[in-house]
């Protein structure tokens, strides 16, 4: 591929990163074979960093088409404040009024999901004092192993520099990830077993939290 060009993120790219995430959100594959609505899943998983921390994200663009993007944010306490005063409601109301959490499929995730919680599978070390910026990276399926991660971790870590972050973590559930992460120079913080995918994949799966200093 020619011409990839990484920039910051800027309010026209909404749609497209919306779309990246609900077309990789199972482990890099499309989100529908765990959940049927893609507006909801969206806004989840996008809707604070593209609205209420942009000047933290990242795309990756080529031939005019965003190909990628990782998605920032320089404080991890600042999302779960914004996200429970002021998205969780959000969402909340879109899946009820528009019925997404009543098909079969969805009201089956949100069980597990449920499930998983009373089961204590969603606890995670707080690692905020030491890493306290985070991201989320997905690249079009096509476009992959051509080094544009690479160059969107590396165009995110000058940024959180300038700006003074300590560290920075992530979460992952993808395997293949690991790797690339391991090679960015972050190093592996914690892992645990989640078991909402166990009907989708057969098993339970492990999630993992790296961690990078600056
Ligand atoms: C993980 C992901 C972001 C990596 O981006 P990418 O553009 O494919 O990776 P790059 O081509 O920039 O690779 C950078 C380096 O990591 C290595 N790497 C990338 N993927 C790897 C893999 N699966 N296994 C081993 N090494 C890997 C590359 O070899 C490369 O090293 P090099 O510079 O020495 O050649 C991308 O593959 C992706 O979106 N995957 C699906 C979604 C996902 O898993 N997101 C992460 C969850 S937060």
């Amino acid at each position: 591929m020619t011409g990839v060009a990484v920039r910051k993120y800027a309010p026209p790219d909404r749609e497209s990163v919306r779309q990246i995430a609900w077309l990789t959100a199972f482990m890099g594959e499309s989100a529908d074979v765990f959940f049927g609505d893609k507006e909801v899943l969206a806004d989840f998983l996008t809707l604070y960093f593209t609205d209420y921390e942009p000047q933290s994200c990242f795309v990756a663009q080529a031939d005019n088409r965003i190909i990628g993007y990782l998605l920032g944010s320089t404080d991890t306490r600042r999302i779960q404040k914004v996200f429970f005063l002021k998205i969780a409601t959000r969402i909340l109301l879109k899946g009820l009024v528009s019925g997404a959490f009543f098909s079969r499929n969805n009201a089956r995730f949100i069980l597990l999901l449920i499930k998983s919680l009373f089961a204590q599978e969603l606890y995670a070390p707080d690692f905020h004092a030491e890493f306290p910026a985070t991201l989320h990276i997905n690249i079009r399926k096509e476009c992959r192993g051509q080094g544009i991660g690479g160059m969107l971790v590396s165009s995110f870590l000058a940024y959180l520099q300038e700006h003074k972050v300590r560290g920075v973590c992530l979460s992952t559930m993808s395997e293949k990830a690991t790797s690339f992460f391991e090679k960015m120079g972050f190093r592996l913080l914690y892992r645990a077993n989640r078991s909402y995918f166990k009907n989708i994949l057969g098993h339970a799966i492990s999630v993992y939290t790296y961690g990078k200093r600056l």
